[in-house]
C-alpha cells in the first residue's frame, strides 16, 4: 500500500474501494503530484459512486400526461391577463427582486471550440461572443428598469479562470464587477465499463462537470443564495451561455412566476416536429410536473395527437425562474438530491501504454430535475424564434450558421414591427443589446442603409 503523511484515511478508502490501480504510477510522481493526485481523491464519495456504477438505470415513469401550461394569448382576455403579469413582473424587477444566472460550465464538446463556450463569436455582424451578448444584455435591463441586476456565472474546473479573465480583460462589459459573481460547479468522477475511476494524468482522476443540475448546489456553495439574499433578491432567472436569444430579464414571465408563488417556471415552446430531440413537460399520476427526455418517451407518445395538435408538444428550452428561498430550501442540509444520469462517452485515458480512449461512463445531474420537487409550478408557452437560437453544432441543426440566421431574420422582425423599413441588400442585421433587448426599445424613426450587412449600435 502506498503511503503519505496526512493522507492515510484516504489511502485506505480507496484500496477499499478497489479503486488502487490510480496508484500505478506512484513511483514516477513527486511530492507535489502524489499530493495532487491524493486530494483529487479525498473530494470523491467512493460509496456514493459504487452505488450509482450497480444502479440500474430506471426509465423514466410512463405514467403521465401532459403538463398544463399558460398558452400565447389567443383572445382580448388573455391578452389583459398577460398586461396583468407584465405589471407585476416590472414591479418585481425594479424593485431589485431579480438576478440573471447563466450556467457555462459545459464542455462544449459538440462545437469543438477551445476554451469557454461562452467566448465564441456568435453574433452574425460584429462578431461579439456569447458571454459579451449576455452581460450586455444585463446591462441594458439594468438601465431600462433602473436597477442593478446582478449576473451570476457557473462556471467548471476546465473553463473557471479563463472565463474569470475574460471578463476582467473586457471590464465586465460595463457591468459592476461586484454585482457579477463566477463560481465554479462540482465535478463528478466519470467511470469505466468495469466501474474504475479513469486517469487523465498519472497524478490526476478524470472528471466531469456534474451537469446542470449541479447548479442548485454551487449557488449554495459558493455563497450566492447568501449574497442574493443580503441584496433582496427573490427570483433567479436561469439561462444557457449557448443560447443568444435567451431573453434573460423578461417582465411577463416573471409576472406569471410571482403572481402564482411558484417555486420554479419554465419557458416552453411548441415542438417543430414529433422526433424534434428536446425534452417534454409532463404531469405524472401524483400531480408533479416535470420534463421527459425524448429518448425516454414513448413512440407511441411521440406521435400521439389529439384534434391534429401533437399532445406532447411543449418542449423544454432551458429557460426557468427559480425562487431563490426554494433552491436554500432544497440545498441546505443534506444537499440537493437530484439523480444522476448516466451517458456513455468515449474518454481518453491515461494507461501504462500512453492514452488510450476507453469506453466511459459520465454521470450528470439535470436541473429540471427539481420540478417534480415543487409544489407550485409555472409552464409558460412562448414563441420559439423569439427566444431560442441553440449553439451546439458548429454546423447543421442547432449550429452557429442556424443560430446566426435566426437572430438576424428576428433582428429584421424586430425592425418592421416598429414600420423601419429594411432594404432589399441587407442579407444580415444585428442589432446590439445595448442598443435595444425589445423591439420597443428601438429608436425611431431609424433609417436603415442598403447594405448586405448592418450593424445597429447605441450611438
Ligand atoms: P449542453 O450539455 O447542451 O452543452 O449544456 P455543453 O456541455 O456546453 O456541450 P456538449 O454537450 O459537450 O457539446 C447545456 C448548458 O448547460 C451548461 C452548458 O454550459 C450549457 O450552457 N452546463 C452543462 C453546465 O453549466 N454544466 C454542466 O455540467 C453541463
Amino acid at each position: 500500500m502506498v503511503s503519505f503523511k496526512g493522507y492515510e484515511e484516504i489511502i485506505k478508502k480507496t484500496y477499499g474501494s478497489g479503486q488502487d490501480h490510480v496508484f500505478r504510477h506512484w513511483g514516477e510522481l513527486n511530492e507535489t503530484e502524489k499530493k495532487q493526485l491524493l486530494d483529487d481523491l479525498s473530494e470523491i464519495d467512493f460509496d456514493a459512486l459504487k452505488a450509482l456504477f450497480s444502479k440500474k438505470q430506471s426509465h423514466a415513469e410512463i405514467n403521465f400526461g401532459p403538463a398544463p401550461y399558460i398558452h400565447l394569448p389567443s383572445d382580448a382576455a388573455e391578452e389583459r391577463e398577460r398586461d396583468r403579469a407584465a405589471e407585476a413582473g416590472r414591479e418585481h424587477i425594479e424593485g431589485g427582486g431579480t438576478a440573471a444566472f447563466m450556467v457555462a460550465g459545459g464542455q462544449g464538446s459538440r462545437l469543438g471550440f477551445e476554451g469557454p463556450k461562452g467566448k465564441f463569436r456568435i453574433a452574425p455582424v460584429s462578431g461579439k461572443s456569447l458571454f459579451q451578448i449576455h452581460a450586455e444584455k444585463v446591462f441594458k435591463y439594468s438601465g431600462k428598469y433602473g436597477v442593478e441586476i446582478p449576473l451570476l456565472i457557473m462556471t467548471s474546473r476546465a473553463n473557471h479562470e479563463e472565463t474569470g479573465a475574460f471578463f476582467a480583460e473586457n471590464s465586465y462589459f460595463g457591468l459592476n464587477p461586484a454585482s457579477v459573481k463566477i463560481f465554479p460547479q462540482n465535478m463528478m468522477p466519470s467511470l469505466d465499463s468495469a466501474g474504475k475511476l479513469i486517469l487523465e494524468s498519472n497524478h490526476g482522476v478524470f472528471k466531469n462537470p456534474d451537469g446542470h443540475g449541479g447548479s442548485l448546489t454551487a449557488l449554495q456553495t459558493s455563497g450566492s443564495l447568501d449574497y442574493l439574499e443580503k441584496k433582496g433578491v427573490k427570483t433567479i432567472s436561469y439561462f444557457q451561455v449557448d443560447n443568444p436569444l435567451a431573453k434573460i430579464i423578461d417582465p411577463v414571465f416573471i409576472g406569471y412566476h410571482i403572481l402564482k408563488g411558484a417555486e420554479i417556471s419554465s419557458k416552453a415552446i411548441r415542438k417543430a416536429y414529433p422526433e424534434e430531440k428536446v425534452g417534454v413537460f409532463v404531469e405524472f399520476s401524483n400531480g408533479s410536473v416535470g420534463v421527459v427526455e425524448y429518448s425516454d418517451l414513448p413512440g407511441e407518445k411521440t406521435f400521439m395527437k389529439k384534434g391534429g395538435d401533437l399532445v406532447y408538444s411543449s418542449a423544454n428550452i432551458a429557460i426557468h425562474l427559480f425562487d431563490a428561498s426554494f433552491v436554500k430550501r432544497l440545498t441546505t442540509g443534506g444537499g440537493v438530491s437530484l439523480p444522476f444520469h448516466v451517458a456513455k462517452k468515449k474518454i481518453r485515458s491515461y494507461t501504462e501504454c500512453g492514452y488510450l480512449e476507453v469506453d466511459g461512463l459520465k454521470y450528470e445531474k439535470f436541473v429540471f430535475d427539481a420540478l417534480p420537487l415543487t409544489e407550485r409550478n409555472v409552464v409558460f408557452e412562448t414563441v420559439r424564434e423569439e427566444e431560442f437560437a441553440p449553439v451546439k453544432n458548429a454546423s447543421g441543426v442547432d449550429s452557429v450558421e442556424s443560430a446566426r440566421a435566426l437572430m438576424s431574420s428576428l433582428f429584421r422582425k424586430w425592425l418592421e414591427s416598429r414600420g423601419i423599413a429594411v432594404p432589399r441588400q441587407v442579407m444580415e442585421i444585428e442589432i446590439s443589446p445595448l442598443l435595444a433587448v425589445d423591439p420597443e426599445d428601438l429608436p425611431v424613426p431609424l433609417k436603415i442603409d442598403g447594405r448586405e450587412k448592418v450593424y445597429l449600435e447605441r450611438s
